[in-house]
């Protein structure tokens, strides 16, 4: 019989005085934990959607010429719409999951890897021990079965491996994929559907001549993060997206490791958000440019029909100012070591992403995205004035609204930690321990509050369980120039999961913890990062 918690994990917890001081402390960790369930499907859940992904290591054609390695998800519906899920061609991307708010869904994950692996489902709001916790993680031959109601409003979700200390590895191998979730209301609206719906998931990767996938994780690469030379768009390269003349909308995800855009159409024409991480906003906004940090979505909305036939199109990243790590390396690393300036300075010049070798250094000027107009459009939407109502969180309903829970970001020591701690499993602390279906302040310090001399770069802050709401960004006045070149991108409106927070910023928020007890995880989102241990539980009880 294969349990649901991987054999290593199983003994770490059995062994660890951490563990048992944990179970008694908290008797709803172990239960959270899940000790004792097997990954049977359970007879008391009735499932409208079933649904079987294998995790394979598999070659694939991406260029010409040799096929790449990459570890793959493939997909199969055992019950429910044959559109549920759809396999993509030629890309290492995981299948994209066709989802509908209140479908009870099953998903039998089998892992045929040389490795353990969970996956976890970002942004979707699922009892703990479906939210693929490492601690879940499974090895080689096992089967792991998840089981959850979609909860969430319509949206563009994802999904993607969550193991321990190979997040970051394991989805740039390929193991990540879109999760679309619909409902009544965003149905009911005029949007451009179908093959006018597209989804675009952009990530950085680099290849070697065999056409191979190269990952380098050398210290340096950990701090700042991966970058790859070559940007895929869902999983294909020298991707060009042929449109009609006529609106379209666009689901943006950023997969990519650590890579932050700053997203502008070429021909000067502003950027249309109508949605992000949690779906559909109130109304559209109109911005010079859109950032997007690693897991953050977007949804533009695109009209091509005053465009001629043959136009081309392409959305760019263009430069930003913070987007490297600087500032007070000497007296987090010691001085004169590896890390010194020399190094940092780098042979290009450049200082943070430039010095990582990348040949798009983080904050430089390429395309992204390329768009032709090809064809004639019979119809169009044009776009909603109105989207659909979003309840505004108020801080009056905060169980903490004069007490609220900062985490405090920092990288010294050739770490990067959450409130001065790396990741542990089954580590909670008092300050992690949350009361079940609350309303909690909460905020993201990125050295606002602190001196001079601190390393800082951006971090993408992530939390598990259910969306939060922005309530305001504050910036050190060290750094309000810097932040000034992305702050008219960043959307706070609408529903989040992940959030950007520059160097010098504070992001404070509003998250409800409702319906579900147990672990539930917070983290960096630029996935070295969460590897070094940027990434801590807490206890929902
Ligand atoms: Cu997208 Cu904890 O992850
Ligand atoms: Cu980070």
């Amino acid at each position: 019989m294969t349990s649901i918690i991987n054999n290593q994990r199983r003994k770490f917890l059995q062994n660890t005085a951490v563990a048992a001081v944990a179970a008694a402390t908290y008797p709803s960790l172990m239960q959270a934990a899940g000790m004792g369930t097997s990954s049977k499907a359970s007879a008391n859940f009735h499932a409208d959607v079933e649904i079987e992904l294998t995790q394979k290591v598999v070659k694939i054609p991406i260029f010409n010429g040799p096929e790449t390695g990459v570890w793959k998800v493939f997909g199969k519906v055992l019950k429910g719409s044959p559109d549920t899920v759809k396999n993509l061609a030629n890309s290492y991307l995981a299948p994209t999951l066709n989802l509908h708010k209140g479908q009870k869904v099953r998903i039998y994950l089998k892992n045929m890897l040389p490795a353990e692996s969970i996956l976890h489902w970002h942004g979707l709001h699922v009892p703990s021990k479906m939210d693929g916790n490492p601690m879940y993680a499974i090895n080689h031959g096992e089967t792991f079965v998840y089981e959850f109601e979609i909860l969430n409003r319509a949206g563009t979700y994802w999904y993607h491996a969550h193991t321990h200390s190979v997040t970051a590895k394991q989805v740039y191998s390929g193991l990540a994929g879109l999760i679309i979730v619909s409902d009544k209301q965003e149905q009911a609206l005029a949007l451009p559907r179908g093959d006018y719906d597209v989804p675009v998931v952009i990530q950085d990767r680099s290849f070697d001549k065999q056409n191979q996938l190269v990952y380098v994780s050398h210290m340096m690469q950990r701090m700042s993060g991966f970058l790859g030379d070559k940007i895929m768009i869902n999983g294909q390269p020298d991707f060009v997206l042929p449109v009609e003349q006529r609106s379209y909308r666009l689901r943006l995800l950023n997969g990519s490791n650590s890579r932050i855009y700053k997203l502008a159409w070429d021909d000067g024409s502003p950027v249309t958000v109508i949605g992000t991480d949690g779906g559909l906003i109130e109304q559209p906004e109109k911005m010079p440019y859109v950032m997007l940090a690693p897991a953050e979505r977007r949804e533009l909305w695109v009209d091509f029909s005053g465009k001629a036939i043959g136009t081309e199109l392409t959305l760019r990243s263009i430069p930003f100012e913070g987007a490297s790590m600087h500032g007070g390396m000497m007296g987090g690393m010691g001085g004169g070591g590896m890390m010194g300036r020399g190094m940092m300075g780098g042979r290009r010049g450049g200082m943070g992403g430039r010095s990582s070798g990348s040949s798009l250094p983080l904050g430089g000027d390429y395309a992204v995205l390329k768009v032709k107009v090809l064809k004639r459009a019979k119809s169009n939407d044009s776009l909603p004035a109105r989207l659909t109502p979003i309840t505004p969180l108020r801080l009056r309903d905060a169980a903490n609204a004069n007490d609220p829970r900062t985490i405090t970001l920092s990288m010294r020591h050739m770490s990067a930690l959450l409130n001065g701690r790396s990741y542990k499993m089954n580590d909670i602390k008092p300050d992690e321990v949350i009361p079940l279906n609350t309303l909690q302040l909460m905020a993201f310090d990125n050295g606002y509050q602190r001196s001079m001399g601190m390393m800082t770069m951006p971090h993408p802050m992530h939390l598990h369980g259910e969306q939060f709401q922005i309530i305001k960004r504050e910036v050190n006045p060290r750094h309000k120039a810097a932040h000034a070149s992305v702050s008219e991108g960043l959307v706070d409106s609408g529903w989040k999961d992940t959030t950007l927070v520059m160097p010098g910023e504070k992001v404070t928020f509003l998250k409800p913890f409702n319906d579900f007890k147990g672990l539930f995880m917070y983290h960096c989102h630029n996935l070295e990062h969460e590897d070094m241990g940027m990434m801590r539980d807490f206890l929902i009880k």
